[in-house]
């Protein structure tokens, strides 16, 4: 096990933006053979928010950008690396991040986008702790951002009710010397499941044919109950994982912030981690599957709602496309 260490980074600022247009439980009523009582009790979803036609990821991810740099009381001349996690870029290329780079007048500094579906953000976290950590960077913006309404296929009852769009960011910097920051992140890819969450057609493997725009191959494709089974076993050993790595025991958590893609999923970890479902923050009532954009938004919500306070410690936890899935534990 790695001797522990003070934190490093740490989190100097956070910010979400959700667009503005709700789809209710009722409204998908309307569009598939659904009903709000199979949503509810089988997710915990009630609503989700869906982009504007004239937005792009890149839109959303500028609004909770300029909010994370002014919460950290920082310009985006101050930044030095952006990371973007996001299956929805604006363009298969370039990078989203480039994109935001240009839209928020950052300097020229390294910003790319990382592929890791739901748990993106925590990757981007990983990753930003890494280069602060080294001294090679000093404040690092990473984002979570998904767009996802423009890759479900509407018709399809088992997705098309669970994911919504929204983004979510934080600015990273060096620790200072009050104990707060990174405690520990863990990452992980398990390559077995990979056709069980994937969209089949439009990457380099197979064309957009009119046959496979016709399938709707693509868009998103998911076994559900696979990822259910591994989603509950993964989260609750990545999250034992982060803890241990600190060297802290599960009461130590005040808050937990998992990815909100299913609140049964969130239970049984709960559960499992014997940690008591009033200490996990959740939106996904509002906000549904918003896939790498779902930590951050939650987390942001509980700091500005002063849920979460100076000094708790917060695990986060989150598992999607790959599977890849990864854990971190922030003293805030
Ligand atoms: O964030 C990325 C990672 N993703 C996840 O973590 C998602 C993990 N999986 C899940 O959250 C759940 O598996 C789902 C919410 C996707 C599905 O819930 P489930 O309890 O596993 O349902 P199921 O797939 O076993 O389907 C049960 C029944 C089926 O009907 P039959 O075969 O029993 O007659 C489905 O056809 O529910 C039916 N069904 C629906 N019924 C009404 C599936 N989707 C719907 C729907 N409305 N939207």
């Amino acid at each position: 096990m790695p001797s522990v260490s003070a934190p490093k980074s740490c989190i100097l600022g956070t910010g979400a933006y959700a667009p503005d247009r709700v789809l209710s439980n009722a409204d998908l009523e309307r569009l598939v053979d659904t009903s709000d009582a199979w949503i509810t009790e089988r997710t915990g979803i009630k609503e989700r928010r869906v982009a504007a036609d004239d937005q792009a990821s890149s839109d959303m991810a500028l609004v909770a950008a300029q909010r994370a740099l002014e919460a950290a009381g920082l310009t985006a001349k101050d930044l030095d690396m952006i990371i973007v996690g996001t299956v929805t870029p604006d363009l298969p290329m370039p990078a989203c991040a480039a994109i935001l780079q240009q839209k928020l007048g950052a300097g020229p500094i390294p910003s790319f986008d990382i592929s890791a579906a739901c748990a993106g953000f925590i990757y981007a976290m990983s990753i930003a702790d890494q280069f602060i950590r080294s001294g090679a960077q000093k404040h690092v913006l990473i984002v979570g951002v998904e767009l996802l309404s423009r890759i479900l296929n509407m018709k399809d009852r088992t997705t098309c009710v669970l994911f919504g769009d929204g983004a979510g960011a934080a600015v990273l910097g060096p620790a200072k010397a009050d104990g707060a920051g990174i405690l520990s992140t863990k990452l992980y890819t398990d390559s077995s499941l990979v056709g069980s969450l994937c969209i089949p057609a439009g990457g380099s493997k197979e064309r957009l044919t009119p046959e496979a725009l016709g399938a709707q191959r693509d868009k998103v494709h998911m076994a559900g109950q696979d990822i259910f089974k591994v989603a509950v076993k993964n989260l609750t050993s990545a999250s034992r994982s982060a803890l241990e790595q600190a060297e802290l025991p599960s009461s130590a958590v005040r808050w937990v912030v998992p990815h909100q893609a299913n609140l049964r999923i969130i239970a049984q970890v709960a559960q499992r981690l014997d940690i008591p479902l009033e200490r996990f923050v959740l939106n996904i009532e509002k906000y549904g599957n918003t896939s790498s954009a779902s930590i951050p938004i939650a987390l942001d919500e509980a700091l500005r709602d002063g849920r979460i306070e100076k000094g708790d410690t917060v695990l986060m936890c989150a598992l999607g496309a790959g599977i890849s899935w990864g854990s971190a534990l922030v003293r805030v």
